[in-house]
């Protein structure tokens, strides 16, 4: 099968005034349609950095990224974002009209957009919600929606940094699981950024795990679905616990 994403030999780098950051180097890894797809690492390995580049954001300054095998030029409406910050709401419109927005702009005719935006926010479970502007919303709820806002322009891919690092551990677990009832329903691929292995594992069918800055491919895990209900389980701890030694361990552990 051919790979929906293909993240070719990407190094990634940052000017500043006096020097160049090297955010990762020569990362590849390839994404196939359906996918959960984890990137995994500590905190500055590039996880965003590399979001950033699928995004077209970004330029490599080595490799090439390639979406259904044509190069990643520049933004583009087949890869929507999702971030972990709450402010990614328009405060000035209610939730009908930030989901409904990215379509308007990409000349989706009003009603078909309108329509969309409704079913997206049902999908999310906010159809009550519809009509009221982001700060009556929780945390979870504007993640919601900015998830509702992302699948509304049915991206083949849906990059999310850390979308729930900010929220609290139970509303967190709730968001993982509606998140994988949301993938059933839609089968979009996910490139999910977390550096929580816990949801690297329950959110994922495929886990890269990378090293520190700058990062590099440290090994690549297919779980398939463990899911929340083994969480206690043996295998679900067990892979935990490998992916925390392949994180901690300084060794060279490409080849386990
Ligand atoms: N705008 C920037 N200018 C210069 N350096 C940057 C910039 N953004 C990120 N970096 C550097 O690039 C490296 C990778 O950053 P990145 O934000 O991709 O890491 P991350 O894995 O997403 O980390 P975190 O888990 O903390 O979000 C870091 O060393 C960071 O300091
Ligand atoms: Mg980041």
């Amino acid at each position: 099968m051919e790979p929906l994403l293909a993240v070719d030999g990407v190094t990634l780098q940052y000017k500043t005034p006096d020097h160049l950051v090297t955010a990762t180097w020569r990362v590849s890894f390839d994404i196939f349609p359906a996918e959960r797809f984890i990137l995994l690492g500590p905190s500055g390995c590039g996880k965003s950095t590399i979001l950033k580049s699928i995004a077209g954001f970004m330029k490599p300054v080595e490799g090439e990224i390639r979406l259904d095998g044509r190069p990643v030029i520049g933004p583009g409406p087949d890869r929507m974002m999702v971030f972990q910050e709450f402010d990614q709401l328009m405060p000035w419109k209610t939730v009908l009209h930030n989901v409904a927005f990215p379509m308007l702009v990409n000349r989706i005719p009003q009603k078909e957009a309108l329509d969309r935006a409704r079913a997206a926010i049902d999908k999310v479970n906010l159809t009550k919600f519809t009509d009221v502007f982001p700060h009556m919303l929780s945390g979870g709820m504007k993640q919601r929606v900015a998830i509702a806002r992302a699948l509304a322009m049915r991206p083949r891919v849906l990059l999310m940094d850390e979308p729930y690092a900010a929220l609290d551990a139970l509303t967190r677990r709730r968001m993982q699981d509606e998140l994988l009832e949301l993938w059933d329903d839609t089968r979009v691929t996910l490139v999910f950024v977390t550096h929580s292995i816990q949801e690297a594992v329950v959110v994922g069918s495929r886990i890269l795990v990378l090293s520190p800055h700058p990062g590099q491919v440290r090994a690549e895990l297919n779980t398939g679905h463990l899911g929340k209900e083994h969480e206690d389980g043996p295998e679900f701890q067990a892979l935990t616990r490998r992916i925390s030694s392949m994180l901690f361990d300084n060794a060279d552990i490409a080849a386990h």
